[in-house]
């Protein structure tokens, strides 16, 4: 099938993403304090080797300095043809101690941004967290002090405040699994704590976060669009054997229902999860994990398998990696299967009462390189989002509807614990010189959403 026949409804709303620590650059100028991840990238003694190894070019720092090309960037996205862009506000350039004193410059920044994508007739779409909180808060504890409650709320007041007369749609947090586990049990993405009461005290702070921030914007004004964003991951058994199917069951309820099911009322999984019941100790009476919210943002990249682990502690399931398992992979060693989106939908539509779902990040890592002639030919890329978005029809035939897509990544960034070395942009980015270059995939989006 060619693209030409990929036909979505005429409202679907097509966009592109990035994020402040991923894309911004610009970490220590006009008033900006560090983020977490402006200092985890710096540590020599992290458990996150890449980063280490790989010494200072692989920071924030370094990356596609969106902050000084913005208005060059926003013209890209006009000219292939995006309607809507998906960007988020680094707190300590708004904020830089997180709480009391506003720091202008960060404000004249995001307005600019803001009336610069209206003036091009792209629609605004922020998300208020995207992993990069400040350092003078991480020093008081960060997402396992209570007080991230307050702290979120300020910051959430401030972006309201300066931003809500254009801004109308609102994302809360970008993929809590990904900062309370990788950052707070694992450690190995900022801010690098390990342990399981790390692990629960982020995670239940995350979930009042996601739905109390969600009141507060609702309370703000009624016709703001607000929402959430959740990694959905489709997760298979390693074999028939019960034990790997149970062990799935688990690894399913970690991945794709810690965040979504308390969002949508339905309280923590804590029957696959046991360990969960600890929360309660951290629960007061008014903590309410539910709120009624305009949209959901999906974020699916890849299917995993799951296997039984004894050692494991706590979910005793092991994920068995994509390189072993004889499957095309992405530059992330991911495998590539765009099915896993239709499964995803599918599985998630068995939920009542569901928002509107918007899959606010698409997109895949290839090793691309610029050719002689300056091109960057990322057919790879280009066939997973062909086959990704037939997968997405496939789901729309079946009444697993989707409102709109945003491609990740507009250009290529800042991948967290993998550095700079993965690229997902439709933009190539030169990292030392800035100079970008629209990919094959990028020429491939304007054909598509050519009016
Ligand atoms: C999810 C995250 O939101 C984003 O920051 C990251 O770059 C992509 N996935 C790819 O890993």
């Amino acid at each position: 099938m060619h693209f030409k026949e990929l036909s979505f409804p005429t409202n679907y709303i097509w966009g592109a993403a990035i994020s402040a620590a991923q894309a911004e650059g610009a970490v220590h100028i006009d008033g900006k304090l560090n983020s977490i991840w402006d200092d985890f990238s710096k540590r020599k003694w992290n458990l996150n080797r890449k980063i280490a190894h790989h010494g200072i070019s692989h920071k924030p720092l370094n990356s596609a300095e969106f902050y000084h090309n913005f208005k060059a960037d926003i013209q890209i996205l006009k000219q292939l043809n995006f309607k809507a862009f998906r960007f988020s506000t680094a707190w300590s350039r708004i904020l830089p101690n997180g709480i009391g004193p506003i720091n202008q410059k960060g404000i004249d920044f995001y307005n600019q941004l803001i009336d610069e994508l209206l003036e091009n007739n792209i629609v605004p779409w922020l998300t208020i967290y995207h992993w990069d909180l400040p350092v003078a808060l991480q020093k008081k504890g960060g997402w396992v002090n209570r007080d991230i409650l307050n702290w979120f709320e300020e910051f959430t007041q401030v972006l309201l405040h300066h931003f809500g007369d254009r801004v109308l749609n609102w994302m809360v947090l970008n993929e809590p699994l990904a900062f309370t586990a990788a950052g707070h049990f694992l450690g190995v993405h900022a801010p690098g704590k390990i342990g399981i009461t790390n692990f629960l005290k982020a995670t239940h702070h995350a979930l009042l976060v996601q739905a109390n921030t969600g009141r507060q914007i609702k309370n703000i004004n009624a016709n703001f669009k607000v929402g959430t964003t959740f990694s959905a991951t489709y997760i298979t058994p390693y074999s028939q054997k019960p034990k790997d199917i149970e062990a799935t069951k688990r690894a399913d309820a970690l991945y794709n229902r810690l965040f979504l099911e308390p969002y949508l009322g339905m309280g923590l999984p804590i029957s696959e999860l046991p360990f969960l019941n600890k929360i309660e100790k951290y629960t007061k009476s008014e903590d309410n994990y539910a709120f009624d919210a305009d949209f959901i943002g999906i974020q699916n990249y890849t299917r995993e398998v799951a296997k039984h682990n004894t050692w494991m502690p706590y979910i005793k399931a092991g994920i068995v990696p994509a390189e072993k398992r004889n499957v095309p992979i992405t530059a992330m060693k991911w495998e590539i299967l765009p099915e896993s989106i239709y499964h995803i939908l599918k599985k998630i539509n068995q939920y009542p009462n569901l928002p509107p779902i918007y899959l606010t990040e698409v997109g895949a890592a290839f090793k691309d390189t610029v050719s002689e002639n300056g091109d960057v030919n990322d057919q790879e890329r280009i066939q997973f989002f062909e086959k990704y978005f037939q997968q997405v029809l496939r789901a729309h035939q079946e009444n697993y509807t989707t409102e709109g897509v945003f491609v990740w990544s507009l250009l290529d960034n800042f991948e967290w614990a993998e550095g700079y070395h993965p690229r997902f942009g439709l933009v190539h980015v030169d990292f030392k010189t800035q100079q970008r270059i629209i990919k094959q995939s990028g020429k491939w989006f304007k054909d598509f959403l050519k009016s």
